[in-house]
């Protein structure tokens, strides 16, 4: 993965990355996968029209929703990801690129939308929710991963002053060290904040990848450390400690 950097904003460039092999089938990420499964499977409407995977890479997660809407689309800027996507489910799916702060769809076009693991990429996230929300037709559901800056480990780092990165600061941070033009961890209240700007309603809120941790896996393994995740996420909702905090929004 690239950096690249159009007029206004740094486009984290998965072209020519093999994210599918590198990021998730040659890792141990069994567990985060399914934890994003299962909390996609709780917030997704059983039934949609026309529904849109925003950043949704090589459509890893397509098979959560294929079969629930008539029309499915993934959105991408890597036409990498679009082409592994097609290669995988075929007339199934449609594929568009495009960037996501100004996203070539019209407004009020879908009726749901997700967006997983793609906050961390994005520096103004007020400008992407507003796109998110124009894109969604009134009374739409919008399914959101945000990458947490308030996790409980990043406290236990700032306590023990291994970190400067306060948690509890609702600014956001940008971890440089991770990718040089930026990662960006929020705070719920800020991004909160931000959707509520834009006109989205919070309807439900899950806590996921609770028990991310090398050390966790090691002890309880996948399959335990996934059912303990699935008993976790909607109690744990209200903490909001997880590194991947997931919304229902409504417009
Ligand atoms: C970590 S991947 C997540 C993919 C997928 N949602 C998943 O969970 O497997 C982040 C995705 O965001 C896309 N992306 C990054 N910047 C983008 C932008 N400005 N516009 C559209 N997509 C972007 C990347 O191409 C990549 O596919």
């Amino acid at each position: 993965m690239t950096e690249k950097k159009t007029k206004k904003e740094v486009i984290s460039d998965y072209n020519g990355y093999d994210y599918k092999k590198i990021f998730w089938e040659d890792a141990d990420r069994a567990y985060e996968d399914q934890a994003d499964r299962m909390a996609i499977r709780k917030l997704l409407p059983v039934k949609m029209e026309n529904f849109v995977d925003i950043a949704g890479g090589y459509g890893r997660l397509a098979d959560e929703y294929i079969h629930r809407a008539k029309k499915s689309t993934v959105f991408d800027y890597s036409k990498t990801e679009l082409k592994q996507a097609k290669e995988l489910y075929g007339d199934k799916i449609h594929t568009k690129a495009g960037d996501i702060y100004s996203l070539p769809f019209k407004d009020n076009e879908f009726d749901a939308l997700m967006m997983i693991r793609a906050t961390h990429h994005f520096k103004d996230m007020q400008k992407v929710s507003d796109e998110l929300y124009r894109v969604l037709k009134p009374g739409g559901v919008a399914v959101i991963e945000v990458a947490n800056k308030k996790t409980l480990p990043r406290m236990v780092r700032y306590w023990t002053k291994k970190t400067d990165i306060n948690p509890f600061d609702k600014s956001v941070a940008n971890l440089t060290e991770i990718s040089k033009d930026g990662f960006f961890n929020y705070h719920p209240k800020y991004i909160e904040e931000i959707f509520a700007k834009s006109g989205f309603k919070i309807e439900k809120v899950l806590s996921v990848s609770n028990f991310r941790s090398g050390t966790l896996k090691k002890l309880f393994g996948t399959k335990a450390l996934v059912k303990m995740e699935n008993l976790a996420q909607a109690p744990l909702a209200s903490v909001r400690f997880a590194p991947s905090i997931y919304y229902k929004l409504v417009k």
